[in-house]
């Protein structure tokens, strides 16, 4: 198994190109190792795309942290809550569960790279804005900053904290929402302005594709 500091819970490995990946079983009983340990590959690679919280947090010492999470979801607008997996304890979570507080700067193309390399297995000391090279700037109602290159930001407040065997579960509710104007139109984000970036199989991504629109039937006026 990955040392969980590289890895959001099993291999980053790409299956598309990886041999390992033909032994690998395609159906997974709760509580039963695969042949990876976990049921990893087969679940992150089932279960796409998923969008990617790219979270910034602040260690007890003040140490800003920057690290994308894509065991991420909006779960619910009224109040407004997302939730957030950590796949072992990594400086995120441990920043979380001291401050109570978190930003999710939302991944989008043109902050891909810094994203990824926000990835990296820092020591907790590292001031991680500075190693990607992106800017602070000051949330409006949490203490983490804000990434300025970022189009939108969640400032977020936990709710509740869960394990789940050796992950953990954060609940937060979003206290203030922030959206640059250049992806807003007609009353809403634009997915193709904002562009968002998919996470598909370990290092595999994808960028939006056609967009359609499907219109929900209604009991009472059938389509
Ligand atoms: C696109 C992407 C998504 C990731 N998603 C998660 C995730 O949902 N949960 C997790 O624990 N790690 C995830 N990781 C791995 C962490 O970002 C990585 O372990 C990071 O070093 C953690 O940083 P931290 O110790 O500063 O929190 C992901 C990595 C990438 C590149």
């Amino acid at each position: 198994m990955a040392d969980e500091r590289h890895s959001d819970g099993g291999s980053d490995d790409d299956p598309a190109t990886d041999d390992a990946a033909s032994d690998t079983p395609t159906s997974h009983r709760s509580g039963e190792p695969d042949a990876f340990g976990s049921p990893y590959r087969l679940l992150s690679t089932a279960v796409t795309p998923r969008p990617i919280a790219w979270v910034s947090t602040l260690a007890a010492d003040g140490t800003p942290n920057l690290a994308p999470h894509s065991y991420f979801n909006l779960v619910a607008h009224d109040p407004p809550h997302v939730v957030l997996g950590s796949a072992g304890r990594k400086d995120t979570l441990r920043n979380i569960e001291a401050t109570g507080e978190f930003v999710v700067n939302l991944t989008t193309e043109h902050v891909l790279k810094q994203m990824n390399a926000s990835a990296i297995d820092a020591p907790p000391q590292v001031d991680e804005f500075e190693l990607v090279g992106v800017t602070p700037t000051p949330a409006t109602v949490v203490a983490p900053p804000r990434v300025a290159e970022a189009l939108g930001h969640l400032e977020c407040r936990v709710a509740h904290l869960l394990e789940l065997g050796s992950g953990h579960l954060v609940v937060g509710e979003v206290v203030h929402v922030h959206v640059d104007r250049r992806v807003w139109r007609d009353g809403r984000v634009a997915p193709e302005l904002l562009r968002p970036v998919l996470r598909l199989a370990g290092s595999q991504y994808g960028t939006l594709g056609e967009l359609f629109k499907l219109e929900r039937p209604s009991w009472d006026a059938p389509t």
